[in-house]
């Protein structure tokens, strides 16, 4: 406390140094300038060291930028800065831990609330009713998986003015990422959107949402308060979520599409672990399409990776996160945006969003007026386990691995002490990947480690675009050109010839 209260008598010994106030007024004003000073810290929640810290330092605007190997003075001081946020936050950890959590609330600024001035109705429609809205049909169907979860899916089945109003045969799923839901893919409207973009070239689009999401949010015999009905990661997702809506599909389809995944994100992580251990899946659908691809994790610039280093502790993790769904306004996300926001100068509705915070985006490619309807639908929900699954594939560098349980524990479940790594090997499947060289969650070394793993590679394409970011792949206001005109290329690629039937497609087929 002492050094803020030294800069601020020393300002003010400089501007009184002409005034020639008597010694008294001096002092009066520094006790009123402290008092304010204190008072300005606290109600932007922060404490007095923090900002102490934060003002003498600046604002650590290349955080998030630089890489680990300093080599020009820029970056050895940007490196240094980014020792020093670890230490703080690893401080911030353990008073929290003596002080149980307590330490946290003080600490992070307050949760904000966001009257949307603006009226629009979109806010608070549902994914149907937007689809309705944007003059489309919608539909929604009901998913139960093996193990009780009961999943919204929502399809739009034909385009527009299509003329028959029959699905064509030609499939596509869509699986959003994490927080996110079917809604992420419809935001941008009828000209932006991917769903609609597919359903007018002759695409039947399904949109899936994970368990536990808005659209999810329910479960045979499991209380959605209960531990037991958020105890699940990206793992169960991709053992029994993605089963249950591709056999849903197949089903309604009469067995004669092959379905086109297109994932974003955990939607990618999801579809990883399911081709590799349900490796039936590699041949039930036809191609799969990962934007933003998340599996090995070893070059990440999202703050999620503060929280690596306490993956080992699932309970005191799970403890300051949230126990069950992960809360996004609690305070730890609160203190982790707070970093990435005064590091990257965002507007303050945009830094209380965990998505925004977590994965990251390109102000020059986001359209401001879709704002309001983001703040509305996302975050959707997760379970702070995924979470958590997340931290673990961080901490061992390199490792796509199932759940950590702790040594006795993955005994229990493996039968071994480490968790089995996902058998990358096993994907079968023609699969294309989509990067961007600034994604805080899927960064280039990563990513191309993939791929050079797959058994039938189709692209790696990267989008050419520096700033393009994780989320940009979802709202970007050139995500059509950027990226999704790549998309139906490799979509197509294929289809058009006479022996595609649409049902037998050999995956060579389409290997570019
Ligand atoms: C203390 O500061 C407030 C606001 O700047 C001002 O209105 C008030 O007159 C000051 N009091 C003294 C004693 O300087
Ligand atoms: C949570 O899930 C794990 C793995 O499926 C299981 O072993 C454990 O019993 C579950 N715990 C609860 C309370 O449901
Ligand atoms: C931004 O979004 C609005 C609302 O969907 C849309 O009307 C507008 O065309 C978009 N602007 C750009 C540049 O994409
Ligand atoms: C279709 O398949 C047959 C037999 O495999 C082949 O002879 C023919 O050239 C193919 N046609 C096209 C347009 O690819």
């Amino acid at each position: 406390m002492k050094v803020p209260i030294l800069v601020v008598f020393t300002v003010l010994a400089i501007q009184c140094s002409e005034c020639s106030a008597p010694w008294s007024d001096v002092l009066d004003k520094f006790s009123n300038k402290t008092s304010h000073l204190l008072d300005f810290v606290r109600t932007k929640g922060r404490s007095v060291k923090q900002f102490y810290v934060d003002s003498v330092q600046g604002k650590l605007t290349t955080y998030f930028a630089k890489n680990d190997n300093p080599s020009t003075e820029y970056d050895k001081e940007s490196f240094k800065k980014q020792l020093g946020i670890k230490r703080k936050f690893k401080d911030y950890m353990a008073q929290a831990e003596a002080a149980q959590n307590q330490v946290f609330d003080s600490m992070a600024p307050k949760k904000v609330e966001y009257d949307c001035e603006d009226d629009d109705p979109a806010i608070h429609m549902t994914t149907p009713q937007l689809i309705a809205l944007h003059g489309y049909h919608a539909e929604s169907h009901t998913v139960v998986t093996e193990d009780g979860y009961i999943l919204t899916i929502h399809r739009i089945p034909f385009a527009k003015k299509a003329s028959s109003k029959v699905s064509p045969q030609k499939t596509a799923l869509l699986h959003h990422g994490l927080l996110g839901s079917s809604a992420d893919w419809i935001i941008p409207g009828p000209q932006k959107g991917l769903p609609y973009i597919l359903s007018e070239v002759g695409y039947d689009v399904w949109l899936a949402n994970v368990r536990g999401n808005t659209y999810s949010r329910a479960h045979v015999s499991r209380n959605t308060d209960s531990f037991a009905f958020w105890n699940f990661t990206f793992h169960e997702v991709s053992q029994f979520d993605l089963p249950a809506v591709i056999d849903y599909i197949m089903e309604i389809k009469n067995g004669q599409a092959k379905i086109n995944y297109i994932g974003h994100s955990m939607g990618t992580t999801a579809l990883f672990a399911m081709l590799s251990t349900k490796t039936e899946y590699n041949h039930i659908l036809r191609a799969g399409f990962a934007l933003a691809p998340v599996a090995f994790m070893t070059n990440l610039k999202s703050p999620i990776r503060l929280l690596a280093k306490f993956s080992n502790d699932i309970e005191y993790l799970m403890k300051l996160l949230g126990a069950n769904e992960f809360l996004p306004q609690n305070s730890v996300l609160r203190w982790l945006s707070k970093h990435a926001c005064e590091i990257n100068h965002y507007e303050e509705a945009i830094c209380e969003n965990s998505l925004f915070v977590l994965c990251g985006y390109d102000e020059n490619q986001f359209n401001r007026s879709l704002l309001p309807i983001i703040l509305g639908h996302v975050p959707a929900g997760a379970s702070t386990r995924t979470l958590v699954h997340y931290a673990q594939e961080i901490k061992n560098k390199g490792r796509f691995q199932m759940f950590d349980y702790g040594p006795s524990g993955n005994l229990k479940q493996y039968g071994t002490t480490n968790p089995p790594e996902y058998p990358v090997h096993e994907i079968t499947l023609p699969i294309a990947l989509f990067s961007s060289d600034n994604d805080w969650l899927a960064s280039d070394i990563d990513v191309t480690n993939l791929y050079i793993q797959l058994a039938n590679p189709i692209e790696h394409y990267v989008v050419p675009f520096k700033e393009f970011n994780h989320i940009d792949f979802l709202w970007a206001i050139d995500a059509p050109t950027l990226v999704y005109d790549k998309l139906l290329q490799l979509l197509e690629k294929g289809v058009g010839g006479a022996n595609n039937s649409y049902g037998g497609i050999d995956a060579n087929v389409i290997r570019v």
